[in-house]
């Protein structure tokens, strides 16, 4: 059970630059005791204590905040930086030499009891807080970005970024890159709270043409002009509404005093 212990402590030592030797590694990391007390409660499993596994798992995630199921099939050189918030689900499914960070979920989407975890190639590296879901397969080598959605198979050698997570590296470029592991960089992040934003402002946009063609005028005409205090995007509201509308507010508070 703990004949690999040896070389998870070197793979860590070989994947955090903040390790500086084999007994801080073993006596402070968490994603290493983790794993130990895996093995220990997949054992118990494979035994038939099954209450017993579980119980070692619940041990486990109290000490290092990472839960693992004992049923999940994990390989060697595994390593968890950081640990806390990680969730491996029951048919996870991972290779050798895979890289999670903390924040990571690998979970399921169906209460079907058969696999419905994902399954992680070789290799493959997870960014901090990137959730993927379902019986999906990520391929030997691929990386995750941080914070992504992942809920489709993902092909070797790729990296992939965002909700839902798209790949973001050409296939003939990724072996030439390297993983930076503390060098997210910025860039323009699909958020989906600004992508409903810019929608609704099409739709404020086009709602406002369509009225100055109903009422008979050019639509540029009823468009605001664009001035320096707003951008020529932002819908034009007319201002001498607003008195009224503060008045009414006002009473209406008066009324409720
Ligand atoms: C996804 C990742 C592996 C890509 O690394 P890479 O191959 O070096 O890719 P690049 O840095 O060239 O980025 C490629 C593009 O993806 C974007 N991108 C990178 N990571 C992203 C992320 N997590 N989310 C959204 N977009 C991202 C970049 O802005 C860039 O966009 P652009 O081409 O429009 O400029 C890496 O950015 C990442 O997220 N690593 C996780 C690191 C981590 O979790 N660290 C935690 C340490 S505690």
């Amino acid at each position: 059970m703990f004949k690999h212990l040896r070389e998870e402590i070197d793979g860590i030592m070989a994947r955090d630059p903040a390790a500086r030797s084999r007994l801080e590694v073993a006596l402070c990391y968490p994603g290493l005791h983790a794993i130990v007390l895996h093995r220990v409660a997949r054992r118990a499993r494979d035994a038939g204590w099954h209450l017993a596994a579980r119980l070692v798992s619940q041990v486990a995630r109290s000490l290092t905040g990472i839960e693992i199921h004992p049923g999940a099939t994990i390989g060697r050189r595994f390593f968890i930086d950081h640990g806390m918030g990680v969730v491996i689900g029951e048919t996870a499914e991972i290779g050798d030499d895979v890289m999670l960070y903390h924040g990571v979920t690998l979970g399921g989407t169906s209460l079907n009891p058969g696999k419905r975890h994902p399954t992680l190639g070789d290799g493959v590296i997870v960014g901090a807080g990137a959730k993927i879901l379902g019986a999906i397969t990520i391929g030997r080598g691929a990386r995750i970005g941080a914070n992504a959605v992942v809920v489709a198979d993902v092909a070797a050698d790729t990296a992939v970024v965002g909700i839902p997570a798209k790949p973001v590296v050409p296939r003939d470029r990724a072996e030439t890159r390297k993983f930076l592991p503390y060098g997210t960089p910025c860039g323009d992040i699909p958020d989906p709270v600004a992508r409903a934003l810019s929608g609704l402002l099409d739709q404020v946009t086009a709602l406002q043409a369509r009225v100055g063609e109903l009422e008979g005028e050019p639509s540029g005409r009823r468009g605001a002009a664009p001035t320096p205090d707003r951008p020529p995007h932002l819908p034009h509201i007319e201002t001498e509404t607003m008195p009224a509308r503060n008045g009414g507010l006002h009473e209406a508070q008066g009324e409720t005093r």
